[in-house]
């Protein structure tokens, strides 16, 4: 056997040698049955003491990677380590093994104007009331006496949201529905536990939200688009089959059409008929612009066939990682249950300083404002959009903080012109399955008014230019 072995390393030889044998035992360098040299042929290959390779191998025989037969050697043992002939010989530093990784957006190029989709603008958020309300927090923690908190939530964040649910989305909602999660995502991920196992059918719509997509396929679920229409998701294309629905009634991500009343009315009665768990992520229904909106979906909902998601991350910051569940009162056990094994519990000073922002009406104050700001974000640029009526359709936008647009016979490189241009955009292709028509999410939340205007130009221009041209 010709074996090479490198004696680096930090300590005594006998220990440098021990090491390097261990490797060439892990990496599957020496295999079962292998007899290694005799202790003084090897002492005399590597320059060392004959002692110092008895002392290395029957410590290894010792631990049980070797084994002496008497008369013959030396040899390995049969253990069936995990090895693999092709990994390095440093432990830690091969492949390993190879985990499925959910796929959720592609890669996002940050920079020049910021059409980032559904991004709010951090300067814009009341941080003095913010300062004001975890220093009350900080406070009330430290008199705090219990140990372990509430896995659904602190209750004085229950009780606000369910408050706030109910004067700003129609929501009526007890405290005791309401589940405080680290974001929407949470919510999210502790629905589909509960209810989403292998082999299931789980709905989504077609164009939607590849996060959400991406939860209920790594919980071994076979996740089918529903395509959308001009009145939102077409709920009589939802197989029968599916024990989940997601939906975005308020908002279609990413195309913004709210979901008819017909069609709801259409939702839940199937919902009922085929027993399924609706889920509405509501994550940004706050925001709308024109006319009297329709109600959250959940506010129909007789039967608590609905589980509502809620999120913080568009009406403050996406960092504070605040979101809810209006739980249907079947799930309300098991959604404890499983929010217990997850992670015990959420972080509490953040739910004590949002429970003080929304008790002292500030929360409410800053919703109005941005409502405000927000909205004049939009109309500057569905005004500015509407210059360049050969390069694109706006889709209606209604409500939230971003709006589609189609592309108008785009050049067929129009993927490649839109890298250019001097902004941060996506094309609609990331939020589908299948074929994309061309077109862009334009978000407006992080966009001042007043780079609005150029900020369309730069798109229309690298829309319209050859890249190089
Ligand atoms: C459709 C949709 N749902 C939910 C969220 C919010 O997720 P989270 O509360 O986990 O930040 C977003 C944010 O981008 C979203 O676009």
């Amino acid at each position: 056997m010709r074996l090479h072995l490198t004696l680096d390393g930090d300590g005594p030889r006998r220990d440098r040698l021990y090491r390097a044998l261990r490797r060439a035992l892990l990496d599957g360098r020496l295999v079962a049955d292998e007899r290694l040299p005799p202790s003084r042929a090897l002492a005399a290959e590597l320059g060392l003491g004959r002692q110092t390779v008895v002392e290395a191998y029957e410590r290894l025989i010792a631990e049980g990677f070797l084994a002496a037969r008497t008369g013959s050697g030396t040899f390995v043992a049969r253990l069936n380590l995990p090895v693999s002939r092709e990994s390095g010989p440093t432990a830690g530093a091969g492949p390993g093994p190879h985990w499925r990784t959910p796929a959720t957006w592609g890669e996002v190029r940050l920079g020049g104007y910021n059409f980032a989709g559904g991004v709010t603008d951090p300067a814009l958020l009341p941080w003095p009331a913010w300062r004001r309300a975890v220093q009350r927090a900080l406070r009330d923690q430290a008199a705090d006496t219990t140990l372990y908190g509430d896995p659904v939530g602190q209750p004085a964040l229950r009780a606000g949201i369910a408050d706030y649910l109910g004067y700003s989305r129609g929501l009526p909602c007890r405290p005791e529905s309401v589940l405080v999660t680290q974001g929407a995502q949470q919510g999210l991920d502790l629905l589909a536990r509960v209810r989403v196992g292998p082999g299931d059918l789980v709905a989504v719509e077609e164009p939607g939200y590849p996060p959400a997509r991406a939860v209920f396929e790594q919980r071994g679920a076979t996740v089918v688009g529903v395509p959308v229409d001009e009145q939102g998701v077409c709920v009589d294309r939802i197989p029968e089959r599916a024990t989940l629905v997601y939906v975005t009634p308020s908002h279609q991500f990413p195309l913004g059409m709210p979901l008819s009343l017909s069609r709801r009315l259409a939702l839940l009665e199937r919902a009922n008929r085929h027993d399924w768990l609706i889920v509405e992520d509501d994550y940004d229904g706050e925001y709308r612009f024109e006319g009297r909106p329709l109600e959250a979906l959940k506010s129909l909902d007789r039967d608590q066939r609905v589980a509502y998601l809620g999120t913080f991350s568009k009406v403050l910051h996406p960092a504070l990682r605040l979101g809810y569940v209006v739980m249907p009162e079947g799930l309300r056990q098991a959604l404890t249950g499983a929010r217990r094994l997850a992670d015990g519990y959420g972080g509490d000073l953040n739910q004590r300083a949002l429970a003080h922002l929304i008790g002292q009406g500030d929360f409410a104050r800053h919703l109005q404002r941005m409502q405000r700001i927000y909205q004049r974000r939009r109309d500057a640029l569905r005004e500015a959009l509407a210059v360049h009526p050969e390069r694109w359709r706006p889709l209606p936008a209604l409500a939230g903080i971003h709006l589609a647009v189609r592309l108008r016979d785009p050049a067929p490189d129009w993927r490649r012109r839109l890298a250019t241009a001097d902004a941060t955009v996506l094309a609609l292709d990331d939020f589908y399955q299948g074929e994309a028509p061309p077109g862009l999410l334009l978000g407006f939340g992080a966009l001042p008014d007043s780079a609005v205007g150029p900020g369309v130009g730069a798109l229309a221009r690298a829309l319209g230019t050859p890249p190089g041209g």
